[in-house]
């Protein structure tokens, strides 16, 4: 598969950063070809460009509707012979254009153990619900929000004297670790699509 990776984010870029340091460390075996976001403001825009990686603010309020700006990605993302795109922290819902263009080669990650708690503040949904057991998840992006094929997952516990911050800040350990080993995955492994199951013979 193509290693060259896009990564779409809104803001902090901290998922970001732990992509590219896996891949400046040679952990993993990938290429960042760009970084774009949605937001001027974005953090994340100038941890790219510290790494030396084309950094583009897209702003939605340049194109009439979502579908135009998405087509707009596709454009950029083909001419830099982008191979998988990851959401990382992109706080956008992916059009058909740019799911049809990249069909399964989209990620996204998410501060919950999904299906649960899908959308925007899961780690405040999941503190309100009272689960016991939180975590994060790496998933290929499909129509449906935050509902595609799970790669990979892992829990945090949800302890007593939680808050908002705690959790979250803990769940993110967990998102620093795990998104670079699901774009290891997607890359290497000779995955296919049952079902719902993302399976490889090496995650068993
Ligand atoms: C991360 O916790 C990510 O899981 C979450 O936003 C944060 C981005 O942080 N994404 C979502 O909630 C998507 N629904 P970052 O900008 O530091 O990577």
């Amino acid at each position: 598969m193509n290693r060259r990776l896009a990564i779409l984010i809104s803001g902090r870029g901290s998922n970001l950063q732990s992509i590219l340091d896996a891949t400046q460390s040679g952990s993993l075996d990938a290429k960042v070809a760009v970084v774009v976001s949605n937001r001027a403001d974005a953090a994340g825009l100038a941890r790219a460009r510290e790494a030396g990686v084309e950094a583009l603010h897209v702003s939605p309020r340049d194109f009439a509707d979502r579908d135009g700006y998405d087509r707009e990605l596709v454009k950029i993302l083909r001419a830099r012979d982008v191979g998988v795109v990851c959401l990382a922290g992109y706080m956008r819902l992916v059009g058909a254009p740019l799911l049809g263009a990249f069909e399964r080669r989209i990620l996204n990650i998410h501060p919950s153990l999904l299906p649960a708690f899908p959308g925007l503040d899961a780690q405040r949904q999941a503190l309100e619900y009272g689960v016991r057991v939180s975590g994060a998840t790496v998933h290929l992006v499909t129509s449906d929000l935050d509902a595609g094929p799970i790669v990979v997952q892992a829990p945090v516990a949800v302890l007593e004297d939680d808050t908002v911050d705690t959790l979250s800040a803990r769940i993110l350990v967990e998102e620093h670790r795990l998104y670079p080993e699901a774009i290891r995955l997607v890359l290497d492994a000779p995955w296919t699509i049952e079902g719902r199951r993302f399976r490889t013979p090496r995650a068993g």
